[in-house]
């Protein structure tokens, strides 16, 4: 059944039958060495993707015999406590973790392999992941609804726990198979309930299953939950200050409690004094107070306190908040407190500038926070692959060290201060929609997200190679076809919603996928009929600018040295001010948007041409999303280009497509 179910872990039959007859004899039994449940797993997947793979049943056998596949672990300090290494000697091939984890890990990498049809002579390989922390973060509400979610209902049946469902299984594989190791089940937004105590027992069981996978449950936890969940008792709780000793000692029985249930939880995830939720403001105490507080009682099991700094509001510019409220905390946040910081300064933007406060925080743990769901992106209707924006970002030098680094990857992979607790987190994409993610193509985001989370050095050609490849199979039309329609496609959406930097162009209240620029007037723009941007400079505008390194101060600062891709982001432009290219500011966003339409007209003819190379099923799906996707990026080109000719009455020129 092609339904898209599989994702990337199709096991089917190799289909060059000379390699299949190689891969039939080198490959006819597998040998699990360790009796750990993570190493079972390993096994157990080996046996399932073998026999998939091979046409044949491929047992576990107990005893190593010719052409056995060996999976085990050896101490290797080379290899980290999750690498792996893939070795094929004469008689066998050996997957060997340095932990069982990196067990696990080496046998998707060998699977993966096989599934792309490489030469028996090329299996041999050695990775290990850059980043301790590599974690999805879902917005799954206790009703099952998702927060931003666009691919039906949160897979987690909540109620029905401790019931298990086969997905979850599917699930943790589908993690394990990218190098995921941590994830936190419910929404940033979080209800307290999630921690009342007769809830434990049922999210303990579904502990269990990720734990076999090698995955670390947490939890989003709401700072009020001594008061939710206390309101019914004799002397309730009426405070959630950090300070407070009932407040401590209600956080040190709670977590107590879960780790009797869940002795592997892997800790907290907080959103705090954002958006309404509460936090140690609401009692005159630091974010860092705030978060210590948790984290000195999480320690002691060896779990970890995750702190959001997406806080926005006080300030005139959203853009600066966090900056200006973090960067003053550098340093007093505990050892095993980590501070999570999106990539840019507003909200997931199709493009923003790096957030400063990456660059800002030397001495804190840190992690990224990516958005995988396609909030501001195209929902599941527009495809727009993120990792070459993932790939910018990451490799952004923030000049704040030595010479032009550290660059985000160093810091979020720990190399630039030698920390342990940072990494990477994506904002999920996954539902229990079939297809997990909504649209087909939308678990390239998940893939990708992973992949970089493993090695943000991979590039995105290589990545999205790897995603095809595994998803599609290896013909060579198909690859080229679809790498090259995946790969523009994330400059082909901002180029047809809001190129220059402009940002937020749909309405903030609303489920943010139509274009409404009139009601972002202000928050991200200010358009006139002269011109429009937002002054962030430091000379004459918020200031944003000036929270960056003099470098980057000085050519985000300057009107001539700006990148034009963040131009209207750092400065208000007159329309007729000439870009780089010699057109107007204006004319560039006409032409912008029509350009960006055609491409997508494209995609979708060029997704025609690769029928009968593609199941008729996944085929069929696919070109129902391209076909919606022209709709709404005629709706974005034209709603756009509306608003700035109303306002600037400056009629376009040069292409005659526009009768005014
Ligand atoms: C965005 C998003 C919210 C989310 C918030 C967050 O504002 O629209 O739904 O809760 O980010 O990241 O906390």
């Amino acid at each position: 059944n092609e339904d898209g179910y599989d994702l990337w872990l199709r096991y089917h039959l190799v289909a060059d039958s000379n390699l299949l007859s190689r891969y039939r004899d080198a490959f006819t039994h597998i040998v699990v060495q360790g009796n750990h449940v993570v190493l079972r797993s390993a096994g157990a997947e080996l046996a399932r993707g073998l026999s998939g793979l091979l046409g044949r049943s491929i047992p576990v056998r107990d005893q190593i015999g010719k052409s056995a596949v060996v999976v085990g672990t050896k101490v290797d300090n080379t290899l980290g406590p999750e690498g792996f290494t893939i070795k094929r000697r004469t008689d066998r091939v050996e997957i060997t973790g340095a932990g069982e984890r990196g067990a696990l890990y080496g046998a998707f990498r060998f699977l993966q392999q096989l599934q792309r049809q490489r030469p028996l002579e090329r299996l041999d390989l050695t990775d290990r992941p850059a980043s301790p922390l590599r974690m999805l973060n879902h917005w799954d509400n206790l009703n099952r609804s998702i927060e931003r979610g666009y691919a039906g209902k949160s897979i987690f049946v909540w109620d029905e726990l401790p019931g298990l469902r086969e997905r979850y299984v599917d699930y943790a594989r589908l993690l394990a198979s990218v190098g995921i190791n941590h994830t936190v089940i419910n929404n940033v937004n979080a209800s307290a309930e999630f921690l009342r105590s007769e809830r434990l027992p049922g999210l303990a069981a579904l502990a269990g299953v990720l734990r076999s996978w090698g995955v670390r449950l947490w939890l989003s936890a709401n700072y009020a939950a001594p008061i939710t969940l206390t309101a019914d008792q004799p002397s309730p709780i009426t405070v959630a200050d950090p300070l407070d000793t009932r407040v401590q000692q209600w956080w040190q029985d709670k977590i107590d409690e879960i780790y009797r249930l869940i002795p592997d939880f892997g800790g907290f995830l907080v959103k705090a004094n954002s958006e309404g939720q509460p936090g140690p403001l609401d009692y005159g105490r630091t974010h860092a107070e705030g978060a210590n507080m948790l984290a000195d009682r999480l320690a002691a099991y060896d779990g970890k306190l995750v702190w959001r700094s997406f806080v926005h509001e006080g300030f005139d510019d959203w853009a600066e908040y966090e900056y200006r409220v973090f960067h003053p905390l550098d340093g007093q946040f505990h050892a095993n407190a980590v501070v999570q910081t999106k990539n840019g300064p507003i909200d997931f933007q199709v493009r923003e500038p790096v957030n400063p406060l990456f660059g800002g925080l030397p001495r804190t743990n840190q992690m990224i926070e990516l958005q995988v769901t396609q909030e501001y992106t195209g929902h599941s209707t527009h495809l727009c692959y993120l990792v070459p924006e993932w790939k910018s970002i990451l490799g952004f030098q923030t000049h704040t060290g030595t010479g032009s680094g550290p660059t985000v990857a160093d810091i979020v992979t720990g190399l630039a201060y030698d920390q342990e607790n940072v990494g990477m987190a994506g904002v999920v994409n996954l539902g229990d929609d079939r297809d997990w993610t909504g649209y087909q193509l939308g678990a390239a985001n998940t893939h990708g997200f992973a992949r970089l989370a493993w090695n943000p050095k991979l590039s995105a050609d290589e990545i999205v190679t790897d995603w095809i490849e595994l998803t599609f199979g290896g013909d060579r039309q198909v690859v080229s076809v679809l790498k090259a329609i995946m790969l523009r496609s994330w400059s082909t959406y901002e180029s047809y919603t809001s190129p220059l930097g402009m940002g937020y162009l749909t309405y903030p209240l609303g489920s943010h996928f139509a274009p409404a620029p009139t009601t972002t007037q202000n928050l991200s723009h200010h358009t006139t009929a002269e011109g429009t941007g937002f002054d962030r400079t430091a000379a004459t505008g918020s200031g944003f600018t000036g929270l960056y390194a003099e470098h980057w101060q000085d050519i985000y600062g300057s009107l001539a040295n700006c990148p034009d891709e963040l131009l209207l982001f750092m400065h208000w432009v007159p329309y007729t001010h000439r870009l780089r290219s010699g057109k107007t500011m204006i004319q560039h966003i006409y032409d912008s948007h029509f350009d960006g339409y055609e491409r997508v007209v494209e995609f979708r003819r060029a997704w025609g041409r690769l029928a009968g190379r593609v199941d008729q099923a996944r085929y069929a799906d696919i070109a129902a999303t391209f076909d919606a996707h022209v709709i709404e990026a005629e709706r974005w080109r034209d709603t756009i280009v509306s608003y700035f000719y109303g306002f600037s009455r400056i009629v376009p020129t040069g292409t005659g497509w526009l009768q005014l």
